[in-house]
């Protein structure tokens, strides 16, 4: 009853040229009746894809944006603007957002909070590096994650977002979290979010991402708690990411 979601990271990738010939070759054999599918661009091409996309299967959304309304903000994307040229997902918390600009659980919050106070849907990304889970901390990381955003957003919020368990160690690395990794956190990400509201742990989507590719892309998706994938390197290339899709619909 989860309608699956995979979605495209392009993350610091493309230009003009490679971002059409990509559409192009993903509309033309895109299957979206049972799965959404959505790219995720950087904010530069986002009007000009977003409005490329009109009226076809592909949703687009964004890879950050500011917590701030407006304002004096060098820089700075916010969600009325993202939603303004016709985006309707955005990233937030991503690890490489989490490590390399320093966001912390309190700013993820705040993102998450700006971007639905636009109407934007936010694909908060949760998940545990190496030397954590090495050390026996994966669950704890993730749920206090979770907790952040959960405190500050309440638990309604997750009616109209998705959750995306990206372990750090995955991610680009082309070591996958095996099905049954994932599936047990995805599990446990659930079990967080039941213990405020069951209905609505069962009903948000959970994502895995971190190297998935068109090879194992349907062992993870067949996992009860896994509803689709959030996918860079393989999304970059037409063919790869449509059997992608293919394995989750
Ligand atoms: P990857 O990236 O598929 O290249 O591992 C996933 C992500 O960072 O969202």
């Amino acid at each position: 009853m989860r309608r699956p979601l995979v979605a495209g990271n392009w993350k610091m990738h493309g230009s003009r040229a490679e971002n059409g010939a990509l559409l192009e070759g993903l509309l033309s054999k895109v299957d979206t009746a049972k799965t959404d599918v959505l790219v995720c661009v950087p904010f530069v091409y986002l009007a000009e894809i977003a409005y490329q996309l009109r009226g076809k299967p592909i949703k687009v959304g964004a890879q950050s944006l500011c917590a701030e309304a407006q304002g004096a903000f060098t820089g700075e994307v916010s969600a009325a603007m993202l939603k303004d040229v016709g985006c309707e997902y955005v990233l937030v918390g991503h690890s490489e957002r989490r490590s390399l600009y320093n966001e912390d659980d309190a700013l993820v919050a705040r993102k998450y909070m700006a971007a639905q106070s636009q109407g934007l849907i936010p694909v908060l990304c949760v998940g545990e590096t190496l030397a954590q889970r090495d050390a026996n901390q994966c669950f704890a990381v993730v749920e206090t994650q979770l907790a952040a955003v959960i405190k500050a957003a309440g638990i309604a919020s997750f009616a109209n977002a998705v959750i995306a368990y990206e372990p750090v160690w995955a991610i680009g690395t082309g070591r996958t979290a095996t099905p049954d990794q994932a599936q047990e956190v995805h599990a446990f990400i659930r079990q967080v979010l039941a213990k405020y509201d069951a209905t609505l742990a069962n009903a948000v989507r959970v994502l895995y991402g971190g190297s998935v590719k068109g090879a194992n892309a349907a062992e993870l998706f067949a996992m009860k708690d896994i509803d689709g994938g959030l996918v860079g390197g393989a999304s970059l290339k037409a063919d790869e990411f449509l059997k992608i899709c293919a394995a989750a619909g």
